[in-house]
């Protein structure tokens, strides 16, 4: 008969993103079902969560969810990381690792499945101190898997990364809607390699007068030199981002549907 094939390493689901944004508090919502009170992280956490029964994986579009085969398909493993600015090594460590497949030992951190990245969306208010943080941590997330694609030998590529913009705190009534997130997350990415390509030509770095476009350790992220940021610009490297809007907390109870779907399409 049919027998499941039980993965010995569970999907990875990275969770970044700047200090505060609420990574802890989702972290803990999605393994247990309810968010218990956090305070500023300072190491990583591991713990594994299974899927709720209403989320249908892609794999498994078509099959029911009680089908027990499926149970082991269900279970994700989630890395919580510190969002403080001199704790980040611990998440983008993460992003040249090999991928779990090349990766012997369990203890070793290997390249996750997926990429959570959390937002506080009530702060991210054009020209805030905020908003700026979060767009340089984003766009150095990026920056370094769009490396870890040139880098790759072999010409399909290191595979796909979905990486999940999650809009926290929607239940703040200054929280801005996701699409406003993404916009305000792209102009702010946009600005940030601008000033970073701007910072590599004024320490001399620039030779023959700017950047190489062919240089695959080029610090320009994503296409185009003068245009507009867009996170579609990322698909060129196989890097799929998509901005959802969510809360941990609020008054009428935790929203992260839309962030368990993602999750479950990413299986
Ligand atoms: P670091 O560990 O410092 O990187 O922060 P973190 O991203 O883990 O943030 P944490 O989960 O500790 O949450 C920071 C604060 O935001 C806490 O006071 C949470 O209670 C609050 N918070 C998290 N999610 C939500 C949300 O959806 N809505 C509201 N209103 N507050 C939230
Ligand atoms: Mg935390």
């Amino acid at each position: 008969l049919y027998r499941a094939r039980t993965p010995k390493t569970l999907p990875t689901f990275l969770i970044l993103g700047p200090s505060g944004s609420g990574k802890t508090s989702l972290f803990t919502q999605l393994e247990r079902g309810t968010p218990s009170p956090t305070h500023i992280s300072q190491v990583p956490a591991t713990a594994t969560a299974t899927l709720p029964p209403s989320i249908t994986t892609e794999s498994n579009r078509y099959r029911s969810t009680e089908d027990p085969t499926l149970l082991a398909q269900r279970r994700i493993t989630l890395i919580d990381t510190p969002g403080h600015g001199k704790l980040r090594h611990h998440a983008l460590s993460r992003l040249s690792a090999p991928p779990a497949s090349k990766t012997k030992s369990a203890t070793v951190p290997s390249f996750p499945h997926a990429l959570v990245f959390v937002v506080d969306a009530a702060r991210l208010a054009p020209g805030s101190d905020s908003l700026a943080e979060a767009a340089a941590y984003l766009h150095d997330v990026l920056l370094a898997l769009q490396r870890r694609h040139a880098r790759a030998r072999t010409s399909r590529g290191p595979g796909t990364v979905p990486v999940l913009v999650a809009a926290n705190k929607m239940d703040l009534f200054t929280a801005a809607p996701a699409k406003v997130v993404a916009r305000a997350l792209e102009d702010e990415v946009g600005r940030v390699r601008e000033s970073r390509a701007k910072g590599l030509l004024d320490s001399g770095g620039g030779g023959e007068g700017g950047r190489a476009e062919e240089d695959e350790d080029a610090g320009w992220l994503g296409e185009g030199g003068e245009g507009r940021f867009e996170f579609r610009q990322m698909e060129e490297v196989d890097v799929l981002v998509e901005v959802v809007g969510g809360n941990v907390l609020g008054g009428g109870g935790p929203d992260v549907q839309a962030w368990w779907e993602w999750i479950g399409r990413q299986l």
